[in-house]
Parts: C-alpha cells; structure tokens; sequence
C-alpha cells in the first residue's frame, strides 16, 4: 500500500526504485519490468516537483545533472593509482610465477584470477557511503574530476549499501558495452555520421563530455576490481575477501572472476578467458593474475609503477593501425562493383591482412578514409578484417577522396550506380572478365555445382586458354582439351571431366543458386527449388507469384523475375539443359524433407563434422532457413568452436543455442529436438 504522507511515501519509494536500480544494473537480475520501474521513477519526480524540499541529493532522478563549472579539475588519489606489468606470452607468466616464488620462498596462498576489461581506469570515492568524487587515473598520483559524468552510470551507486567505511577510494574499468557501442554507430550510420572507432575510445570520449546529459545516452557501465585508501572498513587477510565486500556495498563485481588455488588453475583460466574472449558484451585486452593474500601481497612488494604481486597477462590486440596504400576494385559474380582497401600488410588478431573490404562508396565517404591515410584495422575472432576508419591526427596534408572509377578497369564499360542502391554496377555482363571469372568460381563451388578441382587456378588457366567464356562451356571440356595444358596429366584431366560429369545431377536448389542470380544465395534459392521444381516454370514465374513465397520479398523477386529476362540468362539456361544439366527435381531428387519447415538458424563458430556450406545446405535441404545475424526471429544459434559475439547475442535475446552434438539431432529429428 502506498503510503498517504509524502515524506514517507517519498523514502519508499527512493528505496524501491534504489533496490531495482542495484538489482537491474549491477546484479543484472532485475525483479520488474521496465513499465513498471517507470511508474514508480514518475511517481518520485512529480512529488520532488512538488515538495522540492523533500528531494534527496542522490535520487536516482539527479544521475544527470547539468554541465558543471568545475569540470576535470585535478584531483589527487588518496593512494596511488598502480598500472599493471605485462606478460605477453605463457613463458612470461611463469617466469612471474618464479618470480613470487623466489621472494616467498613458497607457492603463494592462492591467486585471484580476473578478466582486463578494456575501458577507462577510475577511482571512485565514497564518504560515508556517498559518492563524492570519481577521478580518471591521470598519472597515477593526480587524476580528472569527472564525477559528474560518472554519476549518470547506473552500475556506479551513489549510496552504498550495508556498512560502509568513513572513506574509501575503489578502483574500477567503466568501459562501453559491445550492444550498446553498435547501436550508437547504427545511430550514427542513420545520420549518414562517421561511426565511432571502437568501444574504448567511446567510453574514454563519453567520460569526457562537457555535458554529463550526453554521457548518459551512451549507457556506459563499470566492473570494479580493486580497493585504495580505506578508513574504517573490516580487517582481511585477501583481495577476494575485500571483493566480496566490495560487492556487499552493492558495487559491481564481475563474476566472471575466480580464486584459485594453484599455478595450474590460473593457467586454466588464462585458456579459458582466451577461448571465450568473444562470447562477452564487453571487450577484454588480457586477463589479470593477482597474489591473493594480502600478507604475501606486502611481502612480495611493488616497483615504481605496479605491484610485484599483480601482471596482467596480454590478449593479442585485435586492432593495429597501418597504411592504406590504395583503393581497388572487384567486379563480383552479378557484377557488383566492391571496393576493398590495399593495405600494407598488418599482423592482427592472429593473421596478417593484406586487403579488406570497403563494401561500397558511400560507406568509404561516411568513414572518411582515403588512400594514404593511417587506418584502423580490426580483426576480432572469426570476423572478418575490417577497415574501421582513419586516425585523422596521421592524415598528410591534400589527400584526396576517393571516387568511383567510371568506366570498369577489367572491361572497360561504364559502370553505373542503380537509383537508390548502394552498390555499383559493371554493365559489361559476361564479357567482363573479373565478373565471368567469379560467376564461374562461383558456379563450380561447394553448394552450388559443386565440381571438385575447378577453383580459381583452374578458372584462371581455362579462361587464359580461351577454353571456355560461360559455364554452360565447362560441359563441353575433354580430356583431350585438358591434357594439351601444361601442368595436366590424364590423371588430374580424367578426375576433373568425371567431377563435372557429377555436377549435373544436383538437386535444382543448387543449380539456382550457381547461377548467381543477385540476392540468391543457398537458402532463397532452396525457397526456389521447393516452391517451382524447375527452372522453367521458375523461369515461367510472374514476380508477384514469387513474392508470395514465404522468407523472399519483392526486392529478391523482382531481381529473380528480372534475371529471366535477360536474353544471355536464358541462353545459358538452354545450353546447360543442353549439355545434360538436369533442371528440375523429380520425385526422387525433389527437396520433400520438411523436417526444418519455418526455422530460421544462424551458424557460427568452427563445426567438426561439417564445413560452413555443408551445415548451410543440410538445413536449407530440410526445408530450413540459415541467416547471418542473430534476431528475435532466430529459431536456434548453432555455435560451433570459438563462436564469437553471436553467442553472447544469442544468449542475451534468449535464442536457444545448439552445439555440434545438439544441430545433429535437430537435423535428425527436426524441430521437435528442440523440446516444447
Ligand atoms: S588491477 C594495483 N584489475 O588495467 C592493481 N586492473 O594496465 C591495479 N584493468 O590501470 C590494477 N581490468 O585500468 C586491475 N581486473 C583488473 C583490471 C585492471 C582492467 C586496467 C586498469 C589498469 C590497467 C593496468
């Protein structure tokens, strides 16, 4: 029952909405939903609005309070805010462990083992269990005021909990979270803005707004992790022991933290931490090894800059920055004109990158990076390396933007920007050499013809030959026409004709998506197959009947209706019939298994018993859907070995994940594997 008086009325609800608060950001287990938190957030602002005497300096409507006069003023560290030494390799970590060993003369009592989550350091002060200040690390000894931005965090409390000492200083990382840092650039995409770099220099930047109601948009977060000055707190024997009281306070502990008790533990945890570096909301450059004890802590001692007793173990950094040497272009299987970046080659995120993908102009000029630049290269995972944008402070003075060439440097035709399309065209058709060179690479892969031995060195010597200009032309090859190539034996020309001998009885949902008709890929194309059961009633087909497919809208349609139309399409159609293509399914070879009717999967990770394009056609072969981004509409997320960010998507919209063992069943027993 609410309570008549508005004073008392007031103080329950200050309590409340402080319990869900905690609950919500720093427990993340929240106890109402957010309607509900709502009511009673206004039901608090509108009786400060109307008894202003009765308003507490720490409700939670003050987190954001107007710019501040004061702002980053120095503030000095009660005690000295230490950086960690690094380990950059397992060798270096045990030759720390000798280390401690050596000055103990024993094993240590235990070690603390913690994620290094890649933010901004801060020391939170709190006086009677009031946030007064929080202050950046500066130096170490002075720092930044920056309280009133940190106030508008919501892991951050402004009272704390339970007992609190007269004074304490607590340190912790406030970073940005992943979520949050890609809805910010979709914003800014929607603006046509430049995107933000990456998640920790936003926060470092959101930290340091003139005015803290910016600060608050950005939802930034904190995990603390250790403990400064304190004046009148409990007695402990170790750094776990003041973390749990820490988070007693209703301070925000990762959990992801663990105590352990040997050397071999701690490595464990390295590996583990390592292995599951993508599967977070939050990104971690290392993982940080602390002595437990705090009396083995004292022994073991500190140098100028970091206690002897901490190192920080190093991740490999999934950024560099390098040299944009230039810009080219690619013409692709449907003539899409793709820029991608020329790079001198840059060793990151465990491989060295050469060339990246710009995907198309009007992304090049949103991220501002132009041939001569310093860029941004990341490669996090199993993502693939991404030119993020340039470091404008390396920028030479004069470099020039750049343009879509206008005419196609393999084939010399115009190329073209489609009204309203993001990418360009090349108008050479076939006669384009890097478009016929891909359409037939693409033609003769896995999924589509499947033809074994016919990859790009192969395309690239036939076409070099003049042996063949479209891929009804691979049907017509011989051994006797193989064999007159240098290099070919009757061996490697026998095994090649029998694999297109092979080829030409696939099910109709692969040669559909061989043609490479724009915006088929495996899973439309089974839509296809299922629905029409040859290419000619495919061919046959009005746009709007093929819009009414369930999983394609007008835009596939239209670019399928439209692929028909063209005269050369339908020549090529004819000549592969022609050459014995078999262009429909019969009962025998028809896609009849429905067993994954209405499923959308999304596939990650590395799968032992399966490629990604096996994985692929086994659902679409079920009638299924694969996509590439994880949704409320994803049916299951099938996470194979180091399955990155996916699976922390997954995990947070509550999408059912699958491993290896469990998309074996569902591929056998369908739908209903995945239980009620
Ligand atoms: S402990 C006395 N623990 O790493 C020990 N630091 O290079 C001081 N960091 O400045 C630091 N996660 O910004 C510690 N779990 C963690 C950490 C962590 C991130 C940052 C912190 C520090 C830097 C040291």
């Amino acid at each position: 029952m609410a309570h008549d008086d508005p004073g008392v009325r007031y103080r329950e609800l200050l309590d409340e909405l402080n319990d869900h608060n905690y609950r919500y950001h720093v427990l993340d287990a929240p106890v109402i939903d957010d309607n509900a938190y709502d009511a009673l957030y206004r039901e608090l602002r509108e009786l400060e609005d109307r008894y202003p005497e009765l308003a507490d300096v720490d409700s939670p409507t003050s987190r954001v309070g107007g710019p501040v006069a004061q702002a980053f003023q120095p503030i000095t560290h009660r005690e000295r805010m230490f950086s960690l030494d690094n380990a950059m390799d397992a060798g270096e970590l045990d030759a720390w462990r000798d280390r401690i060993v050596g000055v103990l003369g024993r094993e240590p009592d235990g070690y603390s083992c913690e994620l290094k989550i890649d933010g901004l350091a801060v020391s939170l002060t709190y006086v009677d269990g009031r946030l007064v200040t929080a202050a950046t690390r500066g130096d170490g000894t002075t720092g930044e005021d920056v309280t009133a931005n940190v106030r508008t965090i919501q892991s951050v409390p402004l009272r704390l909990r339970g007992e609190p000492p007269a004074v304490m200083e607590v340190r912790g990382e406030i970073y940005l979270p992943v979520s949050e840092f890609e809805a910010l650039n979709r914003r800014q995409a929607e603006q046509g803005l430049q995107p933000y770099i990456n998640p920790r220099n936003t926060a470092a930047g959101s930290v340091r707004q003139k005015d803290p109601a910016t600060t608050a948009t950005r939802n930034l977060a904190i995990w603390v992790y250790q403990v400064g000055f304190v004046d009148g707190g409990p007695a402990f024997t170790s750094h776990t022991e003041q973390m749990a009281w820490l988070s007693d306070l209703g301070l925000r502990v990762n959990p992801a933290n663990a105590s352990v008790e040997s050397f071999d533990d701690v490595v464990a945890y390295v590996e583990r931490a390592t292995r599951q570096r993508h599967d977070r909301d939050y990104e971690t450059d290392g993982i940080v090894i602390k002595v437990d004890s705090l009396a083995d802590q004292r022994s073991i001692g500190f140098t100028a800059r970091s206690p002897r007793w901490a190192i920080a173990y190093k991740l490999p950094p999934e950024e560099k920055t390098t040299i944009l040497e230039e810009i080219r272009i690619n013409v692709g299987r449907t003539g899409a004109v793709t820029p991608y970046a020329v790079l001198r080659p840059v060793f990151v995120g465990g491989v060295t990158v050469a060339n990246a993908t710009l995907h198309n102009e009007g992304e090049i000029h949103r991220k501002d990076v132009r041939p001569g630049d310093t860029v941004v290269v990341r490669r996090a995972g199993d993502v693939i390396p991404e030119v993020v944008g340039p470091v404008p402070d390396l920028r030479p003075a004069g470099l020039e933007a750049w343009h879509m060439p206008e005419r196609c440097p393999f084939c010399d035709n115009p190329i073209v920007l489609p009204e309203g399309q993001a990418k360009a065209r090349c108008t050479g058709g076939y006669e384009c050499p890097s478009r016929l060179r891909e359409y037939l690479f693409h033609f003769a892969s896995r999924g589509a013809m499947d033809i074994e031995g016919l990859g790009y060195k192969t395309v690239d010597l036939l076409l070099a030959e003049g042996m063949i200009s479209d891929p009804a032309d691979i049907y017509s090859l011989t051994v006797d026409d193989l064999t007159d190539l240098e290099g070919w034996k009757e061996t490697s020309a026998t095994n090649l004709v029998n694999a297109i001998e092979a080829s030409k009885t696939r099910p109709l949902r692969h040669v559909i998506f061989a043609l490479g008709i724009d915006h088929v890929g495996a899973t439309v194309a089974g839509l296809l197959a299922r629905r029409y059961r040859s290419l000619q009633a495919l061919l046959d087909a009005e746009a709007d009947g093929i819009a009414e497919i369930d999983g394609i809208g007008p835009e596939i349609a239209g670019s399928v209706h439209a692929w028909f139309r063209i005269d050369e399409n339908v020549d090529l159609v004819q000549r592969l019939g022609a050459a014995g293509v078999v262009l429909e399914d019969d009962d025998e070879t028809a896609d009849m298994d429905e067993r994954l009717a209405g499923m959308t999967l999304v596939i990650t990770g590395t799968l032992e018993r399966f490629t990604r394009d096996e994985a692929k056609d086994a659902v679409v072969g079920r009638g299924g859907k694969v996509t590439g981004s994880v949704s409320g509409k994803t049916s299951a997320l099938v996470a194979g070995a180091n399955a990155g960010s996916k699976l922390a998507k997954a995990e947070s919209l509550g999408v059912p994940v699958l491993d290896e063992a469990a998309f074996a069943e569902l591929l056998d027993k369908g739908s209903e594997a995945l239980g009620p």
